[in-house]
């Protein structure tokens, strides 16, 4: 046990030495700090008291990108009296975290020009758009009073959508009635083959006894008595509902053979929502994902951050570092500070001049930006909802357009907005390539196919983003060949005194949990150099 003096010693101690992370954890290991969870131990924001009685204070920081992480920094230190201000090159705060709305324009790379015109209400979350409930980014909504609602990811009322697979191309299959038809298939075989005796070396009589149990709960398969048959249950729906007096309602069928299930594919799609970051519940801010960078904005300080601003060199000096820029009305301005961090995406941070030396523009251009691409579609009427019940949630496909997904908010509405598609790599490219009204054409083309006309008829209004095309932004996400290379390892270190931030940075690449956690370590890091120091 440790004496009450000791105890304060210690914490005295590593608070000086180690600084406030470390003193928070140090807390948590004396029982002294409440620590719900691994999280929370890691991480303690810098505070004003933490300078008492320090002659120290808060030092001013240029961070470049006003988008989660650099949003997060300015927040985070501003906590303890730091001086920050934000450099962006757009106009907003946020950067990928960006919700399209009636009036919202997007000029891309490649000069093309799209205007918003959703009607009220509607909207589109363009980049993130479901938050797992680990995530840091929930800590903030609710530090930051940003509502939330459930955000549907998985819906057993939606589709799989196969046209190239070996059986049942062509089918919209809700997901309730695959996962009926492959579980109980799987359990018929596995219960057959237990019973057979052919897992008696691994299995005991009791175990099989109970695993055939489990199967037929499973699997909703038959007794023994009916060779553990799976035909089918009112888990696969209903094509007549059961109702009033007498009507049963009619279990949808016919059942499609063993041989077909399997070579549908559909099975495979199960795994998404068993993912760690995917499963259900997940949740979006209410209104639009953007809420969360317009409340870190409002938190920090409007004043602090200048939009427009283009960062063209970033210099390390003895004593701090200063950022050239270019600000709105073309004019090259400079900016001293005691450190920079440069929270904007490494691709783009590569072109900046600098003289952190070659090791580092190489480790900036080691990540691949992944292409991305988001096309969002304005209908008139809500005929998922009407006809076809589905409220929320995803139809995976295997054709370019990857996914469509069903608006969580708005229900039971006038209007409504799809996502069309949300697609990476070479499919994303492919629609980058077109102009807008032919990435809808190609889109809709598709949707057409789970959906029928009023895919097309119903349709007002849509706005697609190829994130790899967008400015300043040039990627949806970046994948790095190695994390445990000296590229990743150089970037999570200050060059003098610039640091690196961003969701790229961390093992939470897109997701702005990534861009979170990486803004709380480098304020971690600026802290307790400035508290040593
Ligand atoms: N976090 C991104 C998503 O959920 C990749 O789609």
């Amino acid at each position: 046990m440790v004496a009450e003096a000791s105890r304060r010693d210690f914490l005295r101690s590593v608070g000086i030495t180690g600084g406030a992370g470390m003193l928070y954890s140090a807390m948590g290991a004396l029982g002294l700090a409440p620590v719900p969870d691994a999280r929370a131990e890691e991480y303690r924001a810098p505070q004003s008291g933490d300078f008492a009685l320090t002659g120290r204070s808060g030092r001013k920081v240029v961070i470049l990108g006003g988008g989660i992480a650099g949003l997060a920094t300015a927040y985070e230190l501003g906590k303890a009296g730091y001086d920050c201000r934000i450099l962006e090159a757009k106009d907003r705060p946020g950067g990928r975290n960006w919700t399209v709305r009636d009036g919202t324009t997007l000029t891309d790379l490649d000069g093309r020009t799209q205007t918003g015109s959703f009607s009220k209400g509607q909207y589109m979350n363009a980049g993130p758009a479901r938050l797992p409930q680990s995530h840091v980014t929930l800590e903030y909504c609710r530090e930051l009073g940003v509502p939330l609602q459930v955000f549907t990811n998985q819906n057993a009322n939606a589709y799989i959508y196969h046209e190239n697979s070996a059986a049942l191309a062509g089918k919209a299959i809700r997901w309730r009635t695959a996962k009926a038809d492959v579980y109980g298939y799987v359990s018929e075989l596995l219960a057959k083959a237990t019973d057979q005796g052919a897992l008696d070396t691994e299995l005991t009589a009791a175990d099989k006894e109970r695993l055939i149990a489990f199967l037929q709960n499973f699997g909703a398969i038959k007794g023994k008595a009916d060779g553990f048959a799976y035909t089918g249950s009112d888990r696969r729906g209903y094509s007549v509902e059961p109702g009033a007096a007498f009507e049963e309602g009619t279990v949808l069928g016919p059942v499609p053979s063993l041989s077909d299930v399997v070579a549908s594919g559909v099975g495979q799609r199960f795994s998404f929502e068993f993912g760690y970051d995917q499963a259900m519940l997940m949740f979006q801010p209410v209104g639009g994902m953007d809420a969360i960078p317009y409340a870190l904005a409002r938190a920090i300080g409007q004043g602090r951050i200048t939009y427009g601003a283009r960062a063209t060199e970033v210099k390390d000096l003895q004593d701090g570092a200063e950022v050239t820029y270019e600000d709105a009305e073309g004019r090259t301005r400079t900016q001293r500070a005691d450190f920079v961090v440069a929270a904007i995406p490494p691709m783009v941070m590569a072109r900046v001049k600098h003289n952190l030396g070659a090791g580092i523009t190489a480790a900036l251009k080691y990540p691949v930006a992944t292409p991305v691409g988001k096309i969002g579609l304005e209908y008139r009427s809500r005929w998922w909802e009407t006809d076809e019940h589905i409220y929320g949630g995803i139809t995976p496909t295997d054709m370019d357009l990857s996914t469509i997904w069903y608006p969580s908010y708005g229900y039971q509405g006038r209007r409504g907005t799809l996502i069309g598609y949300y697609n990476f790599g070479a499919n994303a490219v492919a629609y980058s390539e077109l102009p807008h009204a032919q990435r809808v054409g190609r889109a809709v083309s598709q949707g057409v196919k789970i959906h029928g006309d009023k895919y097309r008829t119903e349709l007002d209004h849509s706005f697609s983003v190829a994130w790899h095309r967008t400015p300043h932004i040039e990627g949806g996400w970046v994948g790095w060949p190695s994390q445990s290379g000296p590229e990743y390892a150089l970037l999570n270190k200050p060059a003098g005194h610039v640091y690196f931030a961003g969701d790229w940075l961390s093992h939470v690449i897109a997701w702005q949990h990534g861009a979170f956690t990486s803004a709380r370590k480098v304020v971690t890091d600026i802290h307790e150099r400035v508290m040593a120091g």
